[in-house]
């Protein structure tokens, strides 16, 4: 049994200030909910004052993004070690990070790799784009990210992986993928692509989650496929009865 996780990626949103208040708020009802794992993904700024919020509780802290190399002359970048400070989780990959900052499946991979190097645990997103869905190239594609994504990982770490499938269509969209449709894509070539890399009974333990314009409303209908582990959330993130909404469909499931 793999157990769901939810992570909320907050995206370039929220100052310090902000970033406290929305936790004040919601810290207290993610609490109380069980038998899910639970992120909060701040934007940098703020990882420093969420993770004394989020310290003894059983909420998780992830960032949204690491350089690979360990120190130097990168300006703007954040180093791996610097992430694992506070950090837990690292969402690496985004749609938004290969298309605005040129992201590609080999950074991806040298980030992934940095991540687990360090401890964190990356959830590393994959997910076709409207043009690539509609040309019915979803396989092709995600087979693509995870492979060379995945690339040179220690098999040894590999079961600690997450990977969230962002269809890029219903990402901040409002038009979601259906459960069935994800489920599919997670069964037919997700899970299939990381057998091939780390073999079947790692490829089982990772755990999988959806993610594009999941909301309270729709989240049970994703939960309740049974290749699908959780949610990355963006946009409901924000919201705080919308997210323990989604992280209370999650613990039912
Ligand atoms: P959304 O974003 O929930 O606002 O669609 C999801 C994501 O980008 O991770």
């Amino acid at each position: 049994m793999r157990t769901p996780i939810v992570a909320g990626n907050w995206k370039m949103n929220k100052t310090v200030e902000e970033a406290r208040l929305l936790v004040f708020d919601m810290s207290r009802k993610l609490r109380e909910i069980e038998g899910v794992d639970k992120v909060l993904c701040p934007p940098f700024p703020a990882l420093l004052a969420v993770s004394a919020l989020l310290q003894g509780t059983d909420i998780g802290m992830g960032a949204q993004n690491l350089y690979w190399e360990e120190k130097g002359a990168f300006t703007g970048e954040v180093a791996p070690n610097m992430v694992a400070e506070f950090c837990k989780y690292v969402i690496i990959g985004h749609s938004e990070r290969r298309a605005y900052f040129g992201e590609t499946d080999e950074t991806v991979n040298k980030k992934v790799r940095a991540a687990l190097a360090h401890d964190l645990t990356p959830i590393m997103c994959v997910g076709e784009t409207e043009d690539e869905y509609e040309s019915n190239r979803t396989g092709e594609v995600v087979r693509r990210q995870i492979s060379l994504g995945l690339t040179e990982v220690d098999p040894a770490k590999a079961a600690s992986l997450i990977v969230a499938y962002e269809p890029i269509w219903a990402i901040g969209t409002g038009k979601a993928s259906s459960g069935e449709n994800a489920n599919a894509v997670l069964a037919d070539y997700i899970r299939p692509a990381l057998a091939d890399l780390f073999g079947a009974d790692t490829a089982q333990a990772i755990r999988i989650q959806y993610g594009g314009s999941v909301n309270g409303s729709n989240a049970d209908e994703f939960f309740s496929q049974p290749e699908i582990d959780g949610a990355l959330v963006g946009g409901a993130s924000l919201k705080k009865d919308d997210f323990v909404a989604i992280v209370q469909a999650a613990s039912k499931s």
